[in-house]
């Protein structure tokens, strides 16, 4: 069975990632332009004050997502571009800069999927406690509101926040990204019960202040396993594997994050810790938390292949892995979005898959990305298995639409379909983008030509 006929082809990006502009009309700091700063933290001191320039050059970017023929594009919202203090006063001109965004976006026919929160916290909020006050919820409900109010009618998909996972592990146990803590875990706790709270409230937000039906999702992530053998049983342990949390790196997990927002608890296999502060959280809370949703969001990179024992496999040394050394494993875009929908019911959409490849211009001034077509053919053919096999999945959004700043590895990683050069902001589309914008334009078959 083919993609259905209004599957999703998209392209993401975030915020800070590609839009520098860091200080530009009237735009607060956030918690990114503030650890950028600190001695060590990124890679060769770099910083996303410039970034693609994506502030400057987004019609550039909206003409590539259309010669693509790409149907939608995935972006983030600074959060404090648009408040700069976190709440109170709105930066006009912030929202002026997403209204052109928008604006050109749906004149060329391309669907605004747009993400509230993907890692850029107002400074001013981070002030005061960051995540880890629970003022910091009723913050983003605002900041949802002032939103959903001035994008309605234009903008109809929505995803809360990105990967709480990430945030959450990377920012305020690891200390590896912004705001490099490494709190106790009663605290990361409570961080996540926070983020929790303020996606449930945010939904609510977002559906009072539109007048028109909008779709709400979120977009997580974490350790998810595929079967060796395609037997039920071996299915049955790769499942139970991702659903379940162990002590060690339970952060990186799905489920205590989709399984508070879809199905209103944490998950009764947990770590001790988990169990002891879940049991203390008040019914109230869950009914701010769960709120009806549209779709779950996945961001998947790769799986780890478990047996039928539930004893995980080791991958062979000779398998490919990307650039930023994560196996290939295509069958992961099969049996993960398959598990998402058998747990929690809601039709799937791959918010963020793709690859880091050394990419270089070659000599003719083109970029050849064998790696990442080879990449996209061989995981769309697993996605294109689950769609066959029954699973909703409504839309892929390849990660990235251009190269951007990975964080604390800065401009070291390529993950997109289109290369910068620095220097100049040369826009270059790589051969994945020609490759992907047919994959898109025959609805997927393409990959099989
Ligand atoms: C994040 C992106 C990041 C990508 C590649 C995801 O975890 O949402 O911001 O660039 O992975 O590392």
């Amino acid at each position: 069975m083919p993609f259905p006929n209004n599957f999703v082809w998209g392209a993401a990006s975030s915020a800070y990632q590609i839009e520098g502009a860091f200080d530009a009309d009237g735009k607060g700091r956030s918690i990114w332009d503030d650890f950028c700063e600190l001695p060590g933290a990124i890679r060769d001191g770099q910083d996303g004050r410039v970034a693609c320039d994506a502030y400057h050059r987004f019609s550039e970017d909206v003409r590539l997502l259309k010669e693509m023929n790409l149907s939608a594009y995935r972006f983030s919202v600074s959060w404090p571009r648009i408040l700069p203090a976190g709440t109170g006063s709105v930066n006009e001109k912030g929202l002026a800069y997403y209204d052109s965004l928008v604006d050109l976006l749906l004149e060329n026919g391309i669907t605004p999927y747009m993400t509230l929160y993907h890692w850029d916290l107002p400074s001013a909020l981070q002030k005061k406690g960051g995540w880890l006050n629970r003022a910091v919820c009723e913050a983003f409900a605002e900041y949802a509101s002032v939103i959903a109010k001035h994008f309605d009618g234009k903008v109809r998909h929505y995803i809360t926040l990105n990967e709480p996972q990430c945030a959450l592990s990377l920012g305020y146990e690891l200390g590896t990204h912004a705001p490099g803590l490494k709190l106790p875990v009663e605290d990361q706790l409570q961080c996540m019960h926070n983020m929790m709270l303020a996606h449930g409230l945010a939904v609510k937000a977002l559906r009072k202040e539109s007048s028109c039906p909008v779709k709400v999702g979120i977009a997580s992530t974490g350790t998810l396993y595929y079967p060796v053998t395609d037997t039920p049983e071996n299915r049955q342990t790769a499942y139970e594997a991702s659903f379940s949390l162990k002590p060690d790196g339970w952060f990186f997990s799905h489920c205590w994050c989709l399984d508070a927002v879809v199905l209103g608890h944490y998950p009764e296999a947990s770590p001790d810790f988990l169990r002891k502060f879940s049991n203390g959280v008040p019914e109230s809370d869950w009914n701010i938390i769960c709120q009806p949703l549209d779709f779950v969001g996945a961001n998947i990179y790769h799986g780890t292949p478990i047996d039928v024992h539930g004893n995980v496999v080791l991958l062979p040394k000779s398998l490919p892995r990307t650039a930023t050394d994560w196996p290939i494993t295509p069958e992961i875009l099969r049996y993960g979005p398959r598990w998402l929908y058998e747990r929690y019911g809601l039709p799937v959409i791959i918010t963020e898959n793709g690859i880091s490849c050394k990419d270089t211009m070659h000599s003719d001034g083109q970029v050849h990305d064998a790696d990442r077509v080879e990449f996209l053919r061989r995981y769309l053919k697993e996605l294109e298995k689950t769609v066959d096999e029954g699973t909703a999945v409504e839309g892929y959004f390849h990660w990235s639409l251009t190269d951007n700043f990975e964080w604390e590895y800065g401009y070291t990683q390529r993950f997109g379909l289109v290369y910068i050069d620095y220097p100049t902001q040369r826009r270059i589309p790589k051969d994945s983008s020609v490759w992907y914008g047919r994959a898109a334009e025959s609805n997927g078959k393409h990959l099989h030509q």
